[in-house]
């Protein structure tokens, strides 16, 4: 592997070139990296596909002392159901001491650590003499944490909000929350929330899960969806008016797509406010009249056109503006810094291509006229033929069926335009058999894809595994970049694999030439200047997707002679079986090791495992 280190003679790698895609699939969001315990916090879980819009809520207590109904007395104008419990629980009766009432699990399960505090609010009113309490209770019955609300009515007909912060004095990772009521009368409750106060800058995302994404240090996010933004029927689709505001005022929606309800506790405002916690570039994908069933043609397009309008002055507008404004309430007067939109997902194909081109020219008009400098992506795929119509970049996606077919995927970008729009590969993956859950070979396989896409990036503008987030408990595809339940997490070696790349985002790529015939290796040099001391770093990766080790010469041309290399860092992602995963039992059976190699010279042969994907740090 010879390897023309001279700056100069390298290309810039685009700022925005590793990136993540958030859609609300597998419960990413709702039960997952949104902090919200409480599932159906509204009582308006009504879609096709749920019977009842009490679930995942239980009662707990039997008739006669409790009966509990939906109605709709909600004080909330866009969500009017509320949940009405009579209850018959005085001194006489046996359901004392805690009395009778509802019980939420959360997203299977909430989990409640000792020592840390949790904001419980509610909406309630009722009839005189009804005390409540509101507990977290463990899988074994016992009170982690409670509190008492005596007294809660006097007049049935105002509501009330109620806020407690509770303390847990003990741990249970699958914890449920109780609202139990003594004495005797009618009690309505509604927008029941259970928050960590420890979220991210107290911004509602789950710690850990944070965390994990903000490593991969992602220069774009790529947000809601995904299928999630098409629905399956229009109705059903991510409508994002609907997800701002106060929480409470939220509609929630049944997302058909992948067949769950959500609060929309994670709506738009919460996606850009990700972005710019993550200190990425938000890209807003946005429904252009087209969802899995039905189409709207371009002649009764402008109310979506609007929409999207709405949109941008919602992220970006003036503080005083319409959308603006609300923005502003919800506590950031600042615009986003939203520079990239686009315009549907996956619809530029088969049937709907004519659809697509007659609708996709009035969004892009109508945006630019206003936003000249916001920069527009289109679905429809522009590496082997020319667009017909303008746009700033164009949308890929790319799910392999073998390890094979992922390798040599980039090779497409080998013949594309060197003009014109560039790729923006916003969805990857190595799915089905080889990729199993998330196993090493299919780690190794994107390897040879993104090294592809490195070489490519005069015409790559950005890439994003997909999808990067799966709650185990309801899994609607894999594999999913990072791995979770209520309390645990993992990533898979996609993930690992990804945070090898994530010094790429504008480093220099050099020219390199890897002396083999070998369509089993693959390998790519760049180098940067550390943020933390100044240094400079050139890093070597090499993907190796054969079953035998091989031994390379890696020789460094066209470095000063004076230039010495201070220390020589070598990572490896492998293990013994290509199909090996993670998991919640065993998180690092594959995950990259560090090594020092000593002495090293302009010239080193160097070993390289079966099966894996090896970077060597040269620090200068
Ligand atoms: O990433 C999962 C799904 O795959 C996305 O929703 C869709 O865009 C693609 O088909």
């Amino acid at each position: 592997l010879v390897i023309n280190a001279s700056r100069s003679s390298g290309m810039q790698i685009p700022d925005t070139f590793m990136g993540v895609f958030f859609e609300e699939i597998n419960h990413a969001g709702a039960g997952g990296l949104w902090a919200e315990l409480v599932n159906n916090r509204g009582f308006e879980a009504e879609g096709e596909k749920v019977p009842s819009s009490l679930h995942p809520w239980e009662v707990i207590g039997d008739k006669p002392a409790i009966v509990v109904s939906i109605d709709q007395t909600s004080v909330f104008q866009r969500n009017r159901n509320a949940l009405r419990m009579e209850v018959h629980c005085d001194h006489s009766s046996s359901c004392l001491p805690d009395g009778v009432g509802i019980s939420n699990p959360g997203f299977w399960g909430m989990n409640i650590e000792k020592g840390k505090k949790y904001k419980v609010v509610f909406y309630v009113r009722s009839t005189e003499g009804i005390d409540l309490k509101v507990s977290f209770v463990g899988t074994n019955g016992g009170k982690l944490a409670s509190s008492e609300i005596s007294g809660v009515g006097v007049n049935a007909s105002t509501w009330r909000r109620v806020e407690r912060v509770l303390e847990a004095t003990e741990t249970n990772h699958y914890s449920s929350l109780q609202i139990t009521a003594t004495g005797k009368g009618t009690v309505w409750l509604d927008q029941v929330s259970a928050m960590p106060l420890d979220t991210y800058k107290g911004h509602g995302f789950r710690m850990d899960l944070f965390q994990m994404v903000a490593e991969l240090k992602p220069r774009v996010f790529r947000f809601p969806g995904g299928c999630y933004v098409e629905g399956n029927v229009l109705k059903n689709a991510f409508q994002w008016k609907q997800t701002v505001g106060p929480w409470e005022n939220r509609r929630g929606h049944y997302g058909d797509i992948w067949d769950y309800w959500t609060d929309d506790g994670f709506g738009f405002f919460e996606g850009l406010q990700l972005a710019e916690d993550l200190n990425a570039l938000p890209i807003w994908v946005f429904n252009n009249g087209i969802s899995h069933s039905e189409q709207v043609n371009v002649s009764a397009i402008s109310p979506f056109v609007q929409d999207a309008l709405d949109g941008i002055e919602f992220a970006i507008g003036s503080p005083t503006s319409r959308w603006g404004s609300i923005r502003a309430s919800m506590g950031h007067p600042q615009p986003f810094n939203l520079k990239y939109l686009a315009v549907g997902n996956e619809d530029c194909q088969n049937n709907l291509i004519p659809i697509y081109q007659g609708n996709y020219p009035v969004f892009y008009e109508a945006i630019k006229r206003v936003y000249p400098d916001i920069q527009i992506i289109t679905n429809c795929d522009a590496s082997k033929q020319p667009l017909t119509h303008p746009a700033d970049l164009y949308d890929y996606h790319h799910y392999s069926l073998t390890a094979n077919d992922m390798f040599h995927k980039a090779e497409d970008f080998d013949h594309a335009s060197r003009t014109g729009p560039k790729a923006f590969v916003s969805e990857y993956a190595l799915i089905k058999e080889d990729a199993g859950n998330g196993t090493l070979l299919a780690a190794v396989a994107e390897a040879g894809f993104l090294i592809g896409l490195e070489k490519n990036s005069d015409v790559v503008s950005m890439v994003n595994y997909a999808p990067l987030f799966v709650n185990t408990n309801d899994r609607k595809w894999t594999p999913d970049a990072i791995v979770f339940d209520s309390h645990q997490v993992y990533g898979i070696p996609s993930y690992w694999l990804i945070k090898l790349f994530k010094e790429s985002s504008g480093a220099t790529f050099l020219n390199s030439t890897l002396q083999t015939d070998s369509p089993t290796l693959a390998a790519s040099a760049i180098s940067w200047k550390s943020s933390v001391d100044g240094t400079s770093i050139l890093r070597i990766k090499v993907a190796n997707l054969d079953k035998k080790a091989v031994i390379i010469e890696i020789s460094i041309e066209g470095l000063e002679s004076s230039v010495s290399f201070s220390k020589l860092t070598k990572t490896v992602l492998t293990s013994s079986n290509p199909m090996d995963e993670n998991s919640f039992s065993e998180p690092n059976k594959v995950v990259p090791k560090e090594s020092l190699i000593q002495n090293a010279g302009k010239i080193i042969n160097v070993h390289i495992d079966p099966v894996s994907v090896t970077s060597f740090d040269f620090n200068m």
